[in-house]
């Protein structure tokens, strides 16, 4: 479990698992798989409510970026009283191991945009929290492991940590820095903010990406080439992962 995570639980004390991607293609396949009862309009975005694969589920597209997302992180956890959050989609690799189409489950998360360092805070550390780390919840990073290597057999899934940023990251420099200053193995732009607001709503969260560029001079070529299959694999694997949390 989440080290940081009191969990809390909704009214009734039962499992609704929000489900958020950045993108229309990472959760497109998954509400058409979805039994929909009714979509609800908060913010702006679209909360598809029903039924996934057995699974009470919530699916929503929160836009791109860390606003977006912590937003979306509120919403489910106030108006649809969620009980534990997925963030699916697509990633630059950090990580020479993680190659496009690879997926990458996280252990945990950090803002590397966030940068009072100047006041002593490590770099990545918004001020005051006292780590920097978001950790994401063992059951649930166990859960997709075991769903990928039952749904996309043939991917490479590994464990490590997201790196989130207002900055689609397409230079070797600035990955080189993100390597060197946080131990990221990927980069996107939703993930920490995500799991900023599971901890401090007290939700259990796992962040799943699928690698779509390398995040470097390469990145611009190769991310509109890849994301659509890397969208698909990382949905298939909520899809099946949804049926293991139990309450
Ligand atoms: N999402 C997919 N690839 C990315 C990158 N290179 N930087 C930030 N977000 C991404």
């Amino acid at each position: 479990m989440n080290r940081h995570v009191k969990l809390r639980r909704n009214e009734e004390n039962m499992t609704k698992i929000g489900i958020i991607g950045a993108m229309e293609l990472e959760v497109e396949q998954l509400k058409q798989e979805m039994t929909v009862t009714s979509v609800i309009k908060k913010a702006g975005m679209d909360f598809f409510e029903g039924n996934l694969n057995g699974a009470d589920a919530v699916i929503v597209r929160c836009g791109i970026g860390k606003v977006n997302a912590a937003l979306c992180v509120q919403i489910l956890a106030d108006v649809f009283q969620v009980s534990h959050v997925i963030n699916t989609g697509v990633a630059g690799s950090l990580n020479a191991k993680l190659d496009i189409g690879d997926i990458l489950i996280s252990k945990d998360a950090l803002h590397h945009d966030m940068d009072t360092t100047i006041f002593g805070y490590q770099p990545g550390e918004v001020p005051q929290m006292g780590f920097r780390e978001f950790t994401a919840d063992e059951r649930m990073m166990a859960l997709a492991k075991e769903a990928c290597e039952k749904v996309n057999p043939d991917i490479h899934v590994m464990y490590g940590r997201v790196v989130s940023g207002d900055q689609f990251i397409s230079s070797k420099e600035v990955k080189e820095r993100l390597i060197t200053q946080f131990q990221g193995d990927c980069a996107e732009m939703e993930g920490a903010s995500i799991a900023h607001g599971a901890y401090l709503n007290s939700l259990p969260f796992v962040i799943i990406r699928a690698i779509s560029d390398k995040a470097d001079d390469s990145a611009e070529m190769d991310y509109p080439t890849f994301e659509a299959a890397a969208a698909r694999h990382s949905a298939a694997l909520v899809k099946e992962m949804v049926k293991g949390i139990l309450p």
